[in-house]
């Protein structure tokens, strides 16, 4: 649930900040990225130094990263993010949340966050009972934060009490609860083809194209990790799978794809069209190597492969859902549009190679959706990875 999971973690100047320590530690090894962001009363209580070497990342504690000027961005912090969790919270952190007052770089950062944010108090019981504290949560409860209760007991030898931050380990399950309650595609049957097909001349030629797989892959990873099971249907590439929910069915060429796309689609939930199919193949593939003829010109007589979009759209029944995509050189918009109503599709994830750092090969990709109410989306360049979440969280709006 946590794997490549972003997650800010800020730390106040509680005795608690020790335990800061135990979370990085079992975030990392579940598979997150951490980004310490502490206070200046927090590093009275645990240094930098260690934070970072166990998030293997700079802690974030003033607004400039150092005299030269340059300054940490609070705002692509706070984008970064798919939660950001609090722990250690002091009474104080508390009252600057819930009350705007950004004076150092966590509460700013806290400001500028989309992600959800967890809060774990820390602090003596009186102070967590006090009506101030209590009305403070209350007010972060309000703006649609997360309260991880304190856990009840001793908090000295003649107190007992609420107070005590939650230990780390039910943190984590708290996170962990949380992004398991977030997977939009739950049991969600996916199709997805990636990556080229190759149309054979004869046992050692073929025509292909620039296909690696990568957006289509990523598109598989995503939704997997939105808890799809997803059958990726994958051209020649040299990629390999990570998720166990995805079950990968290799093939070569337009026809194969077309026979594994018919017959997976039927049991589906939704298809992707990621695949660069070959429109044509060579009519004659020759069994044996064609020789060089010292008569100079030969012709290949190209015949068109099926449309498995197109084919997929014609068999689509209600509740279905498909997507293509379009890559185009010229009248980018128009072409989309045309693939979208000709091939029955939902939407269409328009990819443009006159956009540098688009399309084939690269680890990035710049896209549009257009759907077939007519709505165009555009979004900046991504890592193939960030667009592969995009075009996962439209999906998901239509399979609810
Ligand atoms: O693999 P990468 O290197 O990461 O590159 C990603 C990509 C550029 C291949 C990908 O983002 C992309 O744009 N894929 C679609 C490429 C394509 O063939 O587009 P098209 O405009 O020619 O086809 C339109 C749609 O019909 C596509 O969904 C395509 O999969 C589908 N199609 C096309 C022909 C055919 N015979 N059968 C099809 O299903």
């Amino acid at each position: 649930m946590l794997k490549g999971k972003h997650i800010i973690l800020g730390i106040t100047g509680s005795i608690a900040a020790y335990k800061a320590a135990y979370i990085i530690r079992a975030l990392v090894k579940k598979g997150a990225e951490v980004q310490v962001v502490i206070t200046p009363a927090g590093k009275e209580f645990i240094t930098p130094i260690t934070l970072s070497a166990l998030s293997s990342k700079p802690v974030i504690s003033e607004f400039f990263s150092n005299r030269d000027g340059s300054w940490n961005s609070h705002v692509d912090l706070g984008l970064w993010a798919d939660a950001m969790l609090v722990a250690p919270a002091t009474a104080s952190t508390i009252g600057k949340m819930a009350n705007g007052i950004a004076d150092n770089m966590l509460i700013t950062t806290y400001l500028s966050c989309k992600a959800p944010v967890f809060v774990a108090p820390a602090m003596d019981l009186d102070m967590f009972a006090h009506p101030s504290t209590q009305q403070n949560l209350d007010r972060l409860r309000s703006f649609g934060n997360h309260i991880i209760e304190p856990a009840e007991g001793e908090l000295a030898s003649h107190l007992v009490g609420k107070g005590r931050m939650e230990e780390p380990d039910k943190i984590i399950t708290v996170l962990e609860e949380f992004f398991a309650s977030q997977t939009v595609l739950e049991k969600k049957k996916i199709v997805i083809t990636a990556g080229p097909t190759y149309e054979k001349i004869d046992p050692v030629r073929f025509i292909g194209n620039y296909s690696s797989g990568k957006m289509g892959f990523a598109l598989a990873e995503a939704c997997a990790a939105q808890g799809a099971e997803v059958t990726l249907i994958a051209g020649p590439v040299s990629l390999a799978t990570v998720h166990p929910n995805i079950r990968r069915i290799d093939v070569e060429s337009a026809d194969e794809m077309y026979e594994a796309a018919m017959a997976a689609y039927p049991q589906a939930d939704a298809g992707i069209l990621c695949a660069a199919v070959a429109d044509y193949r060579p009519e004659v593939q020759a069994d044996e190597k064609i020789k060089r003829e010292s008569k100079g010109d030969i012709t290949l007589h190209l015949v068109p492969n099926k449309d498995i979009a197109a084919s997929l759209g014609a068999i689509k029944r209600k509740g279905q859902v498909l997507v293509g995509f379009a890559l185009e050189t010229n009248n980018e918009a128009t072409n989309a549009e045309s693939k979208l109503k000709r091939k029955n599709l939902d939407f269409i994830v328009l990819n443009s190679l006159r956009d540098a750092g688009a399309g084939f090969r690269c680890d990035t990709n710049k896209i549009s959706i257009i759907d077939n109410k007519g709505e165009s989306t555009g979004y900046p360049l991504k890592s193939k990875q960030g667009v592969a979440t995009d075009i996962v969280n439209k999906l998901a709006t239509l399979l609810k």
